[in-house]
């Protein structure tokens, strides 16, 4: 029999996206095919989020799909691992689809889950048991293992890469159902990073953005000394064919944000990009999700930035109808966005997740309505500033990291002409559509920018 192929789909952030990517490498160093193409796959592992009730529902509804498919593919096997495969575990066998679930924490197992699971026919579960206590040092050490020997080939947009500098979470926002599914924080080593940077690096990689929940609260210690995000940025900076260094996502923190923004204006391979989510304007919104700061201390944390870094752009989050949010607390949160000037921000409407302190202490009491409402109304003030933020860039030059095609159709094209449409990213994260070469895809190209939109520029290759 030739090497199963396996077809994999991804839910959820870009630890998911990483953690897929690393999936893909060990199933293929493992004697697994990979496919795009899901009618031809053996194996179908579907990489899930837990974040919100919706993004739980999408994957029910792929498996309901897959569940009719088996009916005339009975070989199919299908595997959920990442958030969900942690919080649901031995559940997801009541879905008759389901063969295998494997927790964020095993993927290092993946490969020899898999293998067992097709060979003896049986169902495999491996998430962890109490994922609020401290993993064990060998788990620690499977995961570094297995970080660090397949970061490098299968990365999702050519000339990119994520390198995960933190596991877990330990903030417990109240809302929040990351500290369950992906456990304690636990940052990796600083040597093991780097080292991986300068791997990816050497394949070509030009632009890494170091991933954590909270990557501004990276700390290291090893002897004497204390490593914090600021001196990965430092030392990545030096490393020969990185030409970009983004990181995601900041928490609205005082510690080391003054070391990381030094960085920002010392390095010019630092982008001028913080990703700070506000959740709120509202002081008595953010008390109840815990989130340990004032709307006025947020404000303040962008004002040094912008005095440090005056072009950086600044993207948020924000959620809308969280438990006893009044139309004051909604006023509250515009207020603030109003004043931030995101580039862009994201806006959820509040969702329940089992098992929070939100979801056991309070009551879900804004109807879907209003929080739809409140959505809507938030994206219409922040599209306002968006528009009038990319209005700058008019008649501007801008230096682009080129992703690939562009999915949507923005631009005329002559027919006749071997150009395609673009699409690309700006060190401040700005999103550039223009016609050009695929061959560009992974390299930086300078772009004129003739016309502009909320969310995304169009210009012409200089
Ligand atoms: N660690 C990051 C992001 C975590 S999840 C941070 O703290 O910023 C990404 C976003 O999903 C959050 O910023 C929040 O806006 C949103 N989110 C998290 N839990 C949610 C919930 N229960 N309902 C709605 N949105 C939620
Ligand atoms: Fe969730 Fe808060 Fe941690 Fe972000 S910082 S992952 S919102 S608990
Ligand atoms: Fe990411 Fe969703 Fe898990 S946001 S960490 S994939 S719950």
């Amino acid at each position: 029999m030739s090497s199963p192929s396996v077809y994999i789909k991804t839910y959820g952030c870009q630890m998911n996206k990483l953690d897929s990517a690393l999936v893909t490498s060990a199933l293929r160093a493992a004697g697994f095919g990979l496919t795009d193409n899901a009618k031809e796959a053996d194996v179908v592992l579907i990489n899930t989020c837990s974040v919100r009730d919706h993004a739980e529902q999408r994957v029910l509804s792929h498996l309901g799909h897959l569940k009719h498919l088996k009916k005339t593919r009975p070989g199919l096997m299908v595997g959920v691992i990442g958030c969900m495969a942690q919080r649901l575990g031995e559940k997801l066998f009541q879905h008759e689809a389901v063969d295998l679930v494997c927790g964020p924490a095993q993927i290092p197992q993946i490969s020899q889950l898999l293998a067992d699971a097709l060979h003896e026919k049986q169902k495999r579960l491996a998430i962890t048991e109490k994922i609020r206590q401290k993993e064990p040092e060998n788990q620690n050490l499977a995961l570094e293992q297995f970080e660090s020997a397949y970061g490098i080939e299968d990365r999702q947009l050519p000339g990119q890469a994520y390198v995960r500098v933190m596991h877990g979470c330990n903030r417990f926002c109240s809302y929040c159902v990351v500290p369950y599914v992906r456990g304690p924080e636990v940052c990796r080593p600083p040597a093991a990073i780097i080292e991986q940077i300068r791997k990816l690096a050497d394949a070509g990689v030009k632009q890494v953005t170091l991933l954590g929940q909270t990557v501004n609260s990276y700390k290291y210690t090893a002897g004497e000394k204390t490593y914090c995000l600021a001196d990965l940025l430092a030392t990545a900076s030096n490393i020969a064919g990185i030409e970009w260094l983004k990181f995601v996502t900041s928490y609205p923190a005082e510690e080391f944000l003054d070391e990381i923004l030094q960085a920002m204006a010392d390095s010019p391979k630092v982008c001028h990009y913080l990703h700070m989510p506000a959740q709120s304007g509202s002081d008595k919104i953010l008390r109840a999700m815990s989130r340990h700061y004032t709307a006025a201390q947020y404000l303040e944390l962008l004002d040094k930035a912008r005095a440090i870094v005056p072009d950086i752009a600044v993207a948020g989050d924000f959620i809308v109808g969280f438990p006893g949010e009044t139309e004051e607390d909604f006023q509250a949160t515009i207020d603030l966005t109003r004043k931030a000037k995101y580039k862009n921000c994201f806006i959820f409407k509040y969702s329940p997740r089992p098992g929070t302190r939100a979801d056991k202490k309070l009551q879900d009491n804004i109807p879907a309505e209003v929080k739809k409402r409140r959505n809507i109304e938030l994206l219409a003030v922040q599209e306002r500033i968006s528009d009038e933020l990319s209005r700058d860039f008019l008649g501007r030059q801008v230096k682009v990291l080129v992703e690939g095609l562009s999915k949507k159709a923005h631009l005329n094209l002559d027919q006749s002409s071997s150009e395609r449409q673009l699409v690309g990213r700006t060190a401040e994260d700005w999103i550039v559509v223009f016609n050009g070469p695929i061959s560009l895809a992974g390299q930086l190209a300078k772009v004129k920018i003739t016309k502009t939109s909320p969310l995304t520029l169009f210009g012409q290759l200089c």
